[in-house]
Parts: structure tokens; sequence; C-alpha cells
């Protein structure tokens, strides 16, 4: 197959395109590089430096004609978008409806998109299956709803499948430690170079932490014709700051001071997502957390160091 894969030089995708790869599909990646990086490209992918609103996106979709758009580029810090819900609305929505009609003219048959569970049900005592109220809390929260509404309407309207992802919090290898969600990967770079490790109120508020590479194996089983809907990507599993703190020292052999700082308004005290119906389909966690801390904490030393 040929496949889009926007934002496919940040994080999540730059795995994603990896496993395409690996599995011989045609790979295109479009992504402005405003997060993403250059050292996470698959230089067997071809590349246009691009922004997704951008008009030249129908001239590349003509000229490349795929069959699948994965869609991950995005404005993904959640305070950006309260304090510029425009700019977050332009990119979120305004880039993937470019996107969209774009993909529509040259009949892309399905289209996989980035969605999140955390900031679309907000707070979650239990884990929250896909028939969750939504309640999103931020202008992010509402361009990823409305996102996977618009994308409903195209598989309706046009006949575009579409695949809507809702992941918990993603963590590994290649996270950007300046990112909103990478509390791992911020936490990882403190303790290798020393220093302390900040947690906003007391800690004891959880996250769903699910690795890259069981988010990459649910991209793949998305490409399976059959599949199509909301699925949540997520372990069930809830782990607090204050366990992650310890969790981290342990795996990277390191000891670092705990500051507590003022909470943060707004911020969501628990969150985990139930997994089962992605887990009917065939797909289920590889990496416990422990496993996958390990590797994360491996891959920034080496980042940091050069060494495992
Ligand atoms: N990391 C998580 O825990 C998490 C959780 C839920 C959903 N998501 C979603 O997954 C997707 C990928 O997130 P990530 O954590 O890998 O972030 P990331 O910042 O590493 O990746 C985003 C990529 O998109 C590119 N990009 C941003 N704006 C662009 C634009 N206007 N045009 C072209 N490219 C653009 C960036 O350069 C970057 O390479 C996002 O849609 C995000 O909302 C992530």
């Amino acid at each position: 197959m040929k496949i889009v894969v926007t934002g496919g030089a940040g994080f999540i995708a730059s795995h994603i395109v990896d496993a395409y790869l690996a599995q011989d599909h045609e790979v295109v990646v479009i992504d402005d590089l405003s997060s993403g990086s250059h050292d996470h490209l698959n230089p067997r992918a071809r590349f246009y430096q691009l922004d997704i609103c951008s008009p030249e996106i129908e001239a590349v979709f003509a000229r490349e004609k795929p069959d699948v758009l994965n869609h991950h580029a995005a404005q993904i810090n959640v305070r950006v978008s309260v304090e510029n819900p425009k700019r977050d609305q332009e990119i979120n929505l305004g880039g993937l409806l470019n996107l969209l009609e774009a993909a529509k003219k040259v009949g892309v048959k399905k289209c996989i998109f980035a969605s999140s569970g955390g900031a679309i049900y907000g707070e979650t005592q239990t884990p929250a299956d896909e028939t969750h109220i939504e309640r999103p809390l931020s202008p992010y929260g509402i361009t990823k709803l409305a996102g996977e509404k618009y994308l409903q309407f195209y598989q309706d309207v046009y006949g575009i499948d579409a695949v809507l992802l809702r992941y918990a919090n993603v963590y590994g290898p290649r996270q950007n430690a300046k990112g909103e969600a990478g509390v791992i990967a911020l936490f990882c770079t403190a303790l290798l170079q020393g220093n302390d490790l900040n947690v906003f109120g007391d800690g004891t508020q959880t996250r769903d932490y699910v690795f890259v590479e069981d988010v990459v194996a649910a991209n793949v089983l998305a490409l399976h014709k059959n599949m199509r809907g909301i699925f949540n990507v997520a372990t069930g599993n809830k782990c607090s700051v204050n366990e992650l703190c310890v969790l981290l020292q342990e795996v990277s052999e390191t000891k670092a001071n705990v500051n507590s700082l003022p909470p943060r308004a707004g911020e969501i005290k628990q969150s985990c997502l139930d997994a089962q119906k992605l887990q009917a389909q065939g797909w289920k966690t590889n990496s416990s957390l422990q496993e996958g801390l390990k590797r994360a904490v491996e891959f920034f030393r080496r980042f940091y160091f050069g060494t495992t």
C-alpha cells in the first residue's frame, strides 16, 4: 500500500513510518519539522517538508495518489491550545480538512487518525471505554473530538474509512522532552542530567502510560480492511506521578530529589482507558511499564551521553 504519514518526523509517527516500511509499504512523510526532527526521519520514506495547512498539500496528494492517510501531525500542546485556541483550530481542524479534501480528490480509501482518550473523556475514575461521555476540557480536546466527527462525515459521505485511535499517554524512545505530554521524557532527562524531579501537586494524579511500540502495533492493525471506528489504545492501568518517580529511579539506577510544586490549574486528576474493543481485534500491550521505562531510559542515555 502507499501511505501518507503526516507528522512522520515526530515521536509516535516516526516509529509508525519505520513499521510500515518494514512491512514493505511505500511511505510518504509530510511534516513541517516544527517539533519533529530530521534525525527521526526514515531515509526510505519520501519526505515533503510542508505545513498540513498549505495549499501545496493538494499537489502532493495528486502526485503521490496514496491509498491511506495516517494523520499524526498536530498542535499537541494543551496549554498552547488554551492560550491560542485559534491557532490550535487552524492546525488541528483546518489542517485536517485540507488533507481530507486533497485525499477525497485522489480516492484515498482510509484515514487513520491520532486522537486522544485523555483529552476527550476528561476525568475518568475507572477505565473509560469508547462509549464514555465525551467531556473535552481544552481546545485541544475539542479539536480532537471535532476531528473525529469530520472523519466520520468523510466516511459516511465520501467512503473514506475512518479509524479513530484514542491514545492514552504515549511514551518511549524519541519522545520530545520539551513536549507537554512527555512527563516520562522530562523525568528521564532530569534523572540522567542529575537534576531534581519536579512534581506538580501532591503527585497522586494518575495516567495510563502506553508504550509507543504498542501504539505502532495499533496503527499496523488499523490498516486491515475490516478495521473502522473508534478504538482506545491504552493499558487500562493507572500509574501516579509519585509511582513514576520511584519506578524511573529504579530502572535508571539513579537517585533524585523530588520537589513538590503548586498544582497546575485545570490538570486532570485521573485518566485511564479501557482498550478491550481493540483487544477483541487481536491487539495487546506487549510491554509492561517497567520494560517500557527501561527502553525509554536506554534511549535517553544514548541520546544525551551516547551510551546505554
Ligand atoms: N504523545 C501522546 O501521549 C499523545 C496522546 C494522544 C494523542 N497524541 C497525538 O499523536 C500525534 C503525534 O503526537 P507526538 O506525541 O508524536 O507529537 P510530536 O510533536 O512528536 O509529533 C507531531 C509531528 O507533527 C509535526 N507537525 C506539527 N504541526 C504540523 C503542521 N502544521 N504541518 C506539518 N507537520 C506538523 C511536527 O513537526 C511533529 O513531527 C498528535 O496528533 C497528538 O495529538 C499523542
